[in-house]
Order: C-alpha cells, then sequence, then structure tokens
C-alpha cells in the first residue's frame, strides 16, 4: 500500500515525502523534472533512511500513470504537481492550462479507471483573490482571479468537487496554501528556485548569499500598519504534516473537505526582513519599487476548520521560517547542484 506523490520531487512534495515516510507510510513519487533536480531523491534518502519509489514521468502521459497503478498498490494521490509561476502564466497562459488542467483531467481519469477515488490537492489562497475582510475561513467567497496560474487552481477546486459529487465514492481534499517558506531542519533539501525568485523568502535569501544586490519592495502605500503587503507565511514542514494529518479525511464516506493551511498571522515585507536580519545576524538592503501589478494588500488565513477537524496547526514561528530558510540557503547557494 503506497501513496502516490505527484510533483514529490519539488519543494512543498518532497518536504511531504519526508513527513509521510516518517510517518510509516509507503510513497511512489511521479515527477517530469520541470521544475525539480533528481539529485533531491539522495537526500531525501539520507533524512528518512527509506527510499521513495521514483518514476520519472508526466501526469498528461496515460501510459505511465497505468503502469503506476498498475504496478504499485496506490491508495491515495497527493497531487502537487503543476506549473507555478504567476507572471509566466500569463505569458504561457495554453502551457500552464495544458499542464496543470489537462495534466489533473488525466490524473483523475487514470486514478477511477484503477479505482483509486482518494486525492489530496494543492490549492492556493489566490482563490480568495483580494478578500474583503481578514482572516479568510473556508466560507470566504471565492473571487476573480487576475492570472491563468491562479485560475487553474481555482478551477480545478471545481472540477474535483464536480467529479466527487457526480460519484461519491471519491475522497477529494483540497488544501489552500498560504504562503509556504523556510526549509528542513536538516538544511539538505528547500526551495530551489529556476533564475530570479519572484517569491519574497527566496529573493531575500539570495540577497542574503550575494547572488542578488538588493530587495525590492513593492510598494509602500498600501492600507496596511507599515505599508508594506501582508500575507501569511507558512513553515513548508508544518505544510507537510498537513497533508499526513489530511490523510485521516480520505477515509470512505468523508466526500469534500476544504481547508486553509496557514498560520492566521499575518506579517509585512519589512517585518519579514526584520526577522531575517534578527535570526540570520545578515543584512539585507532593501529599496522601495512602484506596486506589483495584481498584488493584494493583505491576506492570512484562519486556521481554525483544520485545527478542529484534522488536529493541526502550524508550530514554527516567523524565526524558524527565516533560520531554515537561511541554512538551506547558506549551506546550498546553488541548489542541488552543488
Ligand atoms: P514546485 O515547482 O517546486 O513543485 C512542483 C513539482 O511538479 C516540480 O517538481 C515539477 O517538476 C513537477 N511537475 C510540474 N508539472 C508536472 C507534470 N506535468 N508532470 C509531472 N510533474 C510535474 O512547486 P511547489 O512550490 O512545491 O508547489 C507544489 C504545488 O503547490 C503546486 O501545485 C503549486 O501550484 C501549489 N502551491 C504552491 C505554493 C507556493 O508558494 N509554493 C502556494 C500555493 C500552492
Ligand atoms: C504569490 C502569487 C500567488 C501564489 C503565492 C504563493 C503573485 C501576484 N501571486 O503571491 O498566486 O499563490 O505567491 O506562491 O505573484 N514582494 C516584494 N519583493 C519581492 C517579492 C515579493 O516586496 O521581490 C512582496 C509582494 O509584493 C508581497 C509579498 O512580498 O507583498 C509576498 O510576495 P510573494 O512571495 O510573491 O507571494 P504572494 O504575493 O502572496
Amino acid at each position: 500500500m503506497a501513496i502516490l506523490v505527484t510533483g514529490g520531487a519539488g519543494f512543498i512534495g518532497s518536504h511531504t515525502v519526508v513527513e509521510l515516510q516518517q510517518a510509516g507510510e509507503d510513497v511512489v513519487i511521479l515527477d517530469n523534472l520541470s521544475n525539480a533536480d533528481e539529485r533531491v531523491l539522495g537526500r531525501l534518502k539520507a533524512i528518512t533512511g527509506k527510499d521513495a519509489l521514483f518514476y520519472k514521468g508526466d501526469i498528461r502521459d496515460r501510459k505511465i500513470l497505468a503502469e503506476i497503478f498498475e504496478k504499485e498498490k496506490i491508495t491515495s494521490v497527493i497531487h502537487f504537481a503543476g506549473l507555478k509561476a504567476v507572471g509566466e502564466s500569463v505569458e504561457k497562459p495554453w502551457e500552464y492550462y495544458d499542464n496543470n488542467i489537462t495534466g489533473t483531467l488525466t490524473l483523475i481519469d487514470e486514478m477511477r479507471r484503477h479505482g483509486v477515488k482518494n486525492i489530496i490537492f494543492s490549492s492556493s489562497s489566490t482563490v480568495y483573490g483580494d478578500p474583503d475582510a481578514v482572516p479568510v475561513t473556508e466560507e470566504s467567497p471565492k473571487k476573480a482571479c487576475t492570472n491563468p496560474y491562479g485560475w487553474t487552481k481555482s478551477m480545478l477546486e471545481q472540477i474535483l468537487s464536480d467529479v466527487q459529487k457526480a460519484d461519491p465514492e471519491w475522497n477529494v481534499v483540497l488544501l489552500r496554501y498560504f504562503n509556504p517558506i523556510g526549509a528542513h531542519k536538516s538544511g539538505t533539501i528547500g526551495e530551489n528556485p529556476n533564475g530570479i525568485p519572484n517569491n519574497l523568502m527566496p529573493y531575500i535569501t539570495q540577497v542574503a548569499v550575494g547572488k542578488l544586490k538588493e530587495l525590492n519592495v513593492f510598494g509602500n502605500d498600501y492600507d496596511t500598519p507599515d505599508g508594506t503587503g501582508v500575507r501569511d507565511y507558512i513553515h513548508v514542514v508544518d505544510l507537510a504534516k498537513g497533508h499526513v494529518c489530511a490523510l485521516k479525511k480520505l477515509a470512505p464516506g468523508s466526500g469534500l473537505s476544504v481547508y486553509n493551511l496557514g498560520t492566521g498571522t499575518g506579517y509585512s515585507v519589512l517585518d519579514i526582513v526584520k526577522n531575517f536580519e534578527e535570526a540570520t545576524g545578515v543584512k539585507i538592503p532593501y529599496v522601495i519599487k512602484p506596486r506589483r501589478a495584481d498584488d493584494i494588500a493583505c491576506n492570512y488565513a484562519s486556521p481554525a476548520r483544520a485545527e478542529k477537524e484534522l488536529g493541526w496547526k502550524a508550530e514554527n514561528g516567523i524565526r524558524e521560517m527565516c533560520e531554515d530558510s537561511w541554512r538551506w540557503q547558506k549551506n546550498n547557494p546553488n541548489g542541488y547542484a552543488d
């Protein structure tokens, strides 16, 4: 009996593989390595002492999916595989819809053909758009997305909900992640963006390690305490543990479940800079720049439902998130290439 982790060589997937194996689960990974490095597998083994079976392949490839479902005893799928760069999705909408939507449709079709009807899906706080009120709960309205990446998450939530409604044998968990940062305590696995990072924490760590000159702070005139954008940063290991807890919602008859995975606390860009400097002793020079297109002022979660129903709560604070992001970056300035 094993869990299929699509995108298991990526940032959140690799951390989830660790937590699954440490909880005693057998893991099969399917990843096309479009945004990952195979060398992560050796690092995973060094942490857990266990092998994860690895299939290099694409979720749009029915042949490899059929092979996995026929050979391995898969009970449930944790589905991370997808493209996730917001700006790139605006330039390449077809590629994003094909990879994320065609990919997921193909995956769930092969799942049902092989009688596997349990899935945990990586959704995002992006489905709330610019929220009317914070903290957002799972009942807060979903709003229009501003880019194809966001739409793929919103549409896939709808698709998975409709599939579950039509066939109650499906158990579907939609996990809406807030802003994952941090890395495994070992400092051996972490986020490894291609090119110049889009997201805040990898940008900061690359400034800290000397690869980038200074941080551009996108806007200081938002309606927030210090004028910079506020987000709910969550340690990736806490996020990974949320998936282990969510497995219990794949029990027969569970149906459709939706959870925010966040800490419930918002930090501004300047809060993050200050906390990073305090946690690491490394100075982060920054300049204030105009707002980034389509950015929102503030978003943070109510994680109450996940705590009540899954018994899950984020344990790491902002200091650990900064320390652990830095340990990974410092030890691996060029990601897995070193
Ligand atoms: P990631 O890019 O590190 O991981 C995604 C993995 O999927 C990569 O290893 C990539 O090689 C693989 N992949 C992509 N397309 C594939 C395909 N067609 N077939 C097989 N493998 C494929 O990203 P991540 O940060 O670990 O994110 C994981 C999931 O969580 C994604 O679905 C992402 O959209 C979602 N998510 C991420 C964040 C975030 O801030 N990181 C926030 C909300 C939601
Ligand atoms: C981004 C994505 C969102 C995705 C989320 C998690 C956009 C518009 N949205 O959201 O769809 O779900 O990541 O992966 O990209 N910031 C800077 N300087 C930087 C980078 C970021 O000031 O170099 C600021 C941003 O303006 C924002 C905050 O830092 O206020 C966080 O940014 P980021 O890490 O990109 O996450 P989100 O904007 O929440």
